[in-house]
Order: C-alpha cells, then structure tokens, then sequence
C-alpha cells in the first residue's frame, strides 16, 4: 500500500519513514504510553466536520453520534469547531455536558430510554428528543407535564429499508427494533400533536452503519420526506428533519459515496421543504482519524500457519471478531520498497479463538518488538473495549500537530480490583 493510499491519509502518513499521525511518530507515542493504544488526530476530525458541514453550505447542524467515539477530549474538540452531539444514554448525556457541548445542539435518540434518561433529557432542556415507540411518547408527555416542560419531539421512522450493510448494523428494515413502522408513522404524529408536554417538531430516521451507496439512503429519506409533506399537510407544524447517521468510510476497497454526492441527494430530496436538517455521523467523522497500536510480542511458525502474536486484542477492538471487520495492519516502519509480503495471521492474546484481527493477511516483514497500527480504528473502537481476560483498559491519546496528549490514562491493576468489593461473609 502506497502512503498516499493509508486510509487516514494525509493525517497519517509515513514520514522520514515513520508511521505519523499529523507530525508525531507513533514511535514516540508507544514510548511514553506504552501499548496498545489508540491515537487520534484533531486535524482529521476537524478536517470531516468542516467538510461535511461545507458540503452543506453550512445549513445542517451535525450532531456528532457520541456512541462512535465518547472520549471527552473528543468531544470537546468537535463541540469546539460547532458540532453537536446524537445521544443514546444518561452516560453519554453527561459526557456531551462535560464537553461543553450546549444542550441546544443536542438529539437524544435511543428506543430504550429509561424513566431516568427521559427525565434527565427534559431537565437539560435538549433540542431534541427522538422518540421510537408509543409507550415511550406516553412517558415522555407524563414526565414533561409533571416537570412543567414541553418535549420537542421528532418520530425516529422505520422506513422498512434495506441498508445493505452487515446484519448487524442494519437497522432500518420492517421488523428491525429500530424506530416506529411506516405504517404507524402518521398516527405516532397525531397522537403526539393531542399529547400535552409534547412538540411534535420533526421526522427523524437512521437505516444502519457503514453504508457506502447512496440508493438505500435515498430510498429512506424519500419515504420520511413523503410522512413529513402529508403530516405538515394535515396542520401538525413539523419544521425539522433529522436523517441520522450511517455513511461509510473505506475501511479497505470500498467506495462510499463523496459527501459532496450525499449532500446534493439530500438537497435535492428535501428542496422547498421548509425544514432545517440535522444528522447522525459517528462513524464518518472519527473512523479514520484514530488507529489502535500494538506491539509484536512474538512470530510463531505454526506447522501450517504464521502467527503474528500482538499485545492489542479482541477485548481492545471487537469489530474484526464481532463483524468480520477489516481493519488494515501496517508497521510503524515503513517497509522497504521491495519488502516481500507473506501471509500471517495476526491474532491477540485472548484466550478466544475468535481473538483473530487478520486470517491470512499479507504483511511486510514484522519481528518481534515491532511496532504495528491497526487503522480505521477511531469509530467503536475504544468504546467498545472491555476488560476481558482482565486486561487493562486501552488508553487512548489525542494527537494535534507536533504534541500528543493522554486522555483516557491505562489504568493501574490497583484502580481496577478497587472498583470491586468482597461481600461481608468472604
Ligand atoms: N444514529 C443512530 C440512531 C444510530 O443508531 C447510530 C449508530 C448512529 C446515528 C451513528 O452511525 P454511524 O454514522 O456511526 O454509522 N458498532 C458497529 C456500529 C454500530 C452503529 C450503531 N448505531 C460497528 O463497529 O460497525
């Protein structure tokens, strides 16, 4: 792969030969942190954010999917540059708040919420609460009416579109869990127009992760447009369309769609419209302003496989075991140009054997002790991290120009037994 071709590029990027996020060597970084750890670049963050909202002419309002990547630096980063937050959670609540970003820019999303959340939600005053079922609208316009405050509400719609993306993260199909069925859609709108407490003030929709064409988006958006046209048509006063998140990144071949290409489909379906947009985006935003390194513990020639044994695993990033994820390997040295690849499995050290990031993945010569990144690493992945096999939670480092900062510490094995307690008989 040429440098030009990392995806990342051009914030990561070999330079003078060493793999650097903007002008810092991931070496320097594996020296003072350790590994593994994630690294992110403010400069790709900045540089997504500005184009899509460019893209936009400045009209959208992008709520940043926190779920993607929560840390607070991050957050704070983006939240800085103008962007708001889509939420799923109290704890992703409080982390927007610590940010600094204002509850003015905030979506709450979400089909579970609890009595808690919803409460919290309307306490903060957000812009917006996407409601996904009827019993939840209940809820909300009981909560609302006894906290004397009035819900702005949209419908999270389930278009009953396929997002042709992994099984996993599609969410937009009839029969999904996700969003109130087409089919209920107008009713959800009237009742909510009846319901004191309650603003219905928009339409909002999300279809799935990942999606690199843009057919299925289109396809959704359509048929949110369509409910939006015959429920303003009807007198209830809709003045928002929020069209989630979901656009892809290349991970390794794909193609997704230029934003520039996505914002004229968007344009075009919602002209004349009289609504102000806001969107979703996790994923394209951070994915690839973040990488995952890890050190090469050992080689080992197998009798029918070669095994690179690395300290980062499963526990540290899930989605190559959860989804079949590729996420491409590189050394932080860059290979000789006639370097010669071979074939190894590049696997972890949990005892899983789905522990596996790469099957057969042709590398560059890597020995022990080398450093290597994992890239296309900024979205779901330190979020997802766990402590399985009790291993220490990944820190993670923000990276801007030539310095680099910490902002989520290795914790100490001390801090993670002291979370837990032997009860009085033991
Ligand atoms: N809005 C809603 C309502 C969502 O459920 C999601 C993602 C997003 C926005 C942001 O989607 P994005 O722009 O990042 O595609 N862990 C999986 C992805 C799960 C996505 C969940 N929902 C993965 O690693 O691929």
């Amino acid at each position: 792969m040429s440098e030009s071709e990392l995806p990342g590029a051009p914030d990561l990027a070999y330079r003078d030969g060493a793999l650097s996020l903007e002008q810092v060597p991931v070496a320097r970084i594996a020296e003072q942190v350790g590994t593994p750890f994630y690294a992110y670049s403010s400069a790709h963050l900045e540089r997504r954010y500005r184009e899509f909202t460019v893209a936009f002419g400045g009209k959208a309002m992008l709520c940043f999917a926190v779920k993607a990547l929560s840390n607070v630096a991050v957050l704070r980063h983006l939240g800085r540059l103008g962007a708001g937050a889509d939420l799923v959670s109290e704890g992703e609540l409080r982390r927007a708040l610590a940010a600094g970003i204002p509850p003015s820019r905030i979506i709450f999303s979400g089909i579970g919420k609890t009595e808690t959340e919803l409460r919290a939600a309307l306490a903060a005053d957000l812009h917006q609460i996407n409601v996904e079922s009827a019993p939840e609208l209940s809820l909300l316009s009981d909560l609302a009416q006894r906290m004397g405050k009035t819900a702005r509400v949209a419908i999270r719609i389930n278009p009953d579109v396929a997002a042709d993306t992994h099984a996993k993260i599609s969410t937009g199909k009839a029969g999904s869990k996700f969003g109130i069925d087409l089919v209920h859609a107008a009713d959800s709108f009237r009742r909510a127009k009846q319901l004191p407490g309650i603003e219905p003030v928009g339409a909002a929709v999300h279809i799935g992760s990942q999606i690199t064409s843009l057919a299925p988006l289109e396809a959704a958006f359509g048929r949110v447009v369509d409910v939006y046209k015959a429920m303003r048509g009807e007198g209830i006063k809709l003045t928002r369309l929020d069209l989630g998140g979901g656009l892809g990144i290349r991970y390794r071949h794909e193609t997704p769609p230029s934003i520039n290409a996505y914002a004229a489909m968007v344009t075009r379906l919602t002209r004349g419209l009289d609504a102000s947009l806001s969107f979703e985006q996790g994923r394209w935003i951070c994915g690839n302003a973040g990488i995952l390194v890890s050190r090469v513990l050992y080689i080992k020639d197998g009798a029918t496989r070669r095994f690179v044994i690395v300290d980062a695993a499963m526990n540290d990033l899930v989605r190559p075991a959860m989804y079949e994820a590729w996420h491409e390997i590189v050394p932080a040295i860059a290979p000789a140009a006639k370097a010669k690849r071979a074939p190894a499995d590049v696997v972890g050290p949990v005892c899983e054997t789905g522990d596996i990031f790469a099957t057969e993945r042709e590398l560059p010569p890597v020995a022990a002790g080398d450093l290597v990144a994992l890239l296309s690493a900024g979205a779901y992945g330190a979020i997802m991290s766990s402590e399985y096999n009790s291993r220490l939670l990944v820190p993670e480092v923000i990276v801007r120009g030539t310095e680099f900062a910490t902002v989520r510490p290795r914790p100490t094995y001390e801090d993670m037994l002291a979370r837990e307690k032997l009860p009085p008989w033991l």
